[in-house]
């Protein structure tokens, strides 16, 4: 049961405002008890006799009152109706209440949002654990180390923290992670050759996970900046020009290597033009027909990338990544990349960053019939954890209204470094 996937029906809490519960009601034991009475019976003939019931209340309420139907009937017709609670008195207004007459509405939209019940009837949009992929940083080390601009953030020791983590994802239903190396300076080069190398952290962490966790969905990023001694997704000519097509042959190699390794999802991040098909060519002649692709198909150069960057001390050591990286003024331009995506047959179409960019998430979900995905990133989740130590805001629901604002515009699943507390928020644990 522990990688279960909860689609248990809603446990409506009366509780107001943004409660966890409101946002699908994940909790399996509210609501509906069961009461299951089982008897033994241990005679010599070791017949077995289980009575299981619904519900526990059952009992006394069928116990036969004397009347029949018709009698019920007669009695009601003949003006004897039994009592009933009367109508509760109308409740008080304050004193100083203005009287007025009402206003003349056909509609009243408030009606549909009077109870929690109710509310919940009519909510259009619901949050579950499966819609989450959690990003884990992964390090060479055996501890797992702190990362300062990402409270709750870890640089996992592949061999135990990433997969005790995992493990703690796969409890509450979080069964799909994407996989971030912070690789050694002594093996960054200019060419990034390291991201191929199928001994490489990612790969041998990926053997791992697949060995422990075989049904465990497992993303990959594929992007040279981990790698590269320059800090930039791609090759670095020596006048600053970031090379397209060189570094596409490199992500081809980057991605088959990792689809060696066993992962399930190649995440091209890197933003080079023409790299999903390369890449689809290239795992396909290799044999990963199977192997899905999820294009970051509107990443955009932002600034919200801060913490994630020194988690994995990524920074490019010069200038800025805005000649491949989307310029965040523009809508339009996820257009152009989200023909050549689906072109080029990428599988999921992700926008990055999330919160900000809800119009181009609403945009490619109106475009496309592929999945969306929506990265809510490093500065995103910081902001949040930030103003919740200072009591600025209540984390946890600040955290499930972003979450649940992102699967509205149109996201279908959300990688968010809160999978693993939001996806406990809706399992009903707190810690
Ligand atoms: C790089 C990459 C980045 C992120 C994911 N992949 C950073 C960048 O483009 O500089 C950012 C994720 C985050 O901020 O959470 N290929």
């Amino acid at each position: 049961m522990a990688s279960a996937m909860f689609t248990a029906p809603c446990g409506v809490r009366s509780a107001e405002g943004a409660d966890c519960q409101n946002y699908v009601g994940l909790r399996p034991n509210t609501g509906l008890k069961f009461n299951a009475s089982v008897t033994v019976k241990t005679a010599m003939n070791a017949r077995r006799l289980f009575a299981v019931r619904a519900s526990e209340k059952r009992d006394e309420s069928i116990k036969k009152l004397g009347m029949t139907d018709a009698e019920c009937e007669a009695a009601v017709v003949a003006g004897n109706a039994p009592d009933a609670p009367p109508v509760p008195p109308k409740p008080a207004s304050p004193a100083g209440t203005p009287v007025v007459s009402s206003l003349p509405l056909s509609r009243r939209p408030r009606r549909n949002r009077r109870t929690p019940a109710m509310r919940a009837s009519f909510q259009e949009t619901n949050l579950s654990p499966g819609n989450f992929v959690y990003p884990l940083f992964i390090h060479e080390g055996e501890e797992d180390t702190p990362i300062g601009a990402m409270p709750g953030c870890y640089r996992l020791g592949w061999r135990h923290g990433l997969i005790e983590e995992v493990g703690k994802a796969r409890d509450v239903g979080v069964n799909s992670v994407v996989l971030f190396p912070k690789v050694p300076d002594a093996l960054k080069t200019p060419t990034g050759d390291e991201a191929y190398n199928d001994n490489g952290l990612v790969p041998r962490a990926i053997r791992l996970l697949k060995d422990k966790y075989p049904d465990l969905v497992i993303y990959t990023d594929v992007a040279l900046d981990p790698y590269s001694s320059d800090g930039h997704d791609g090759i670095v000519r020596e006048d600053g020009v970031i090379l397209n097509d060189e570094t596409v042959h490199q992500l081809c190699k980057q991605a088959v290597s990792q689809a060696r390794a066993g992962a399930d999802v190649v995440s091209p991040s890197d933003m080079m033009d023409g790299r999903v098909g390369a890449i689809r060519a290239a795992l396909d002649a290799e044999g990963f027909q199977h192997v899905s692709i999820m294009s970051y198909t509107a990443k955009y150069a932002s600034s919200f990338y801060g913490p994630f960057r020194e988690a994995l001390d990524s920074n490019p050591r010069f200038g800025d990544k805005k000649t491949y990286q989307m310029n965040p003024a523009n809508y339009r331009e996820a257009l152009v990349e989200l023909r050549a995506d689906e072109a080029e047959g990428a599988d999921i179409l992700l926008v990055k960053p999330g919160l900000p960019y809800l119009d181009v998430i609403r945009l490619l979900r109106d475009n496309s019939p592929l999945p969306i995905a929506a990265y809510q990133v490093s500065g995103e989740y910081s902001m949040i954890k930030a103003g919740g130590v200072l009591k600025m805001i209540d984390e946890e629901r600040v955290m499930m209204e972003s979450l649940m604002c992102l699967r509205r515009a149109g996201a279908d699943i959300i990688l968010t470094y809160f999978a693993l507390q939001a996806a406990r928020c809706l399992c009903g644990e707190k810690r």
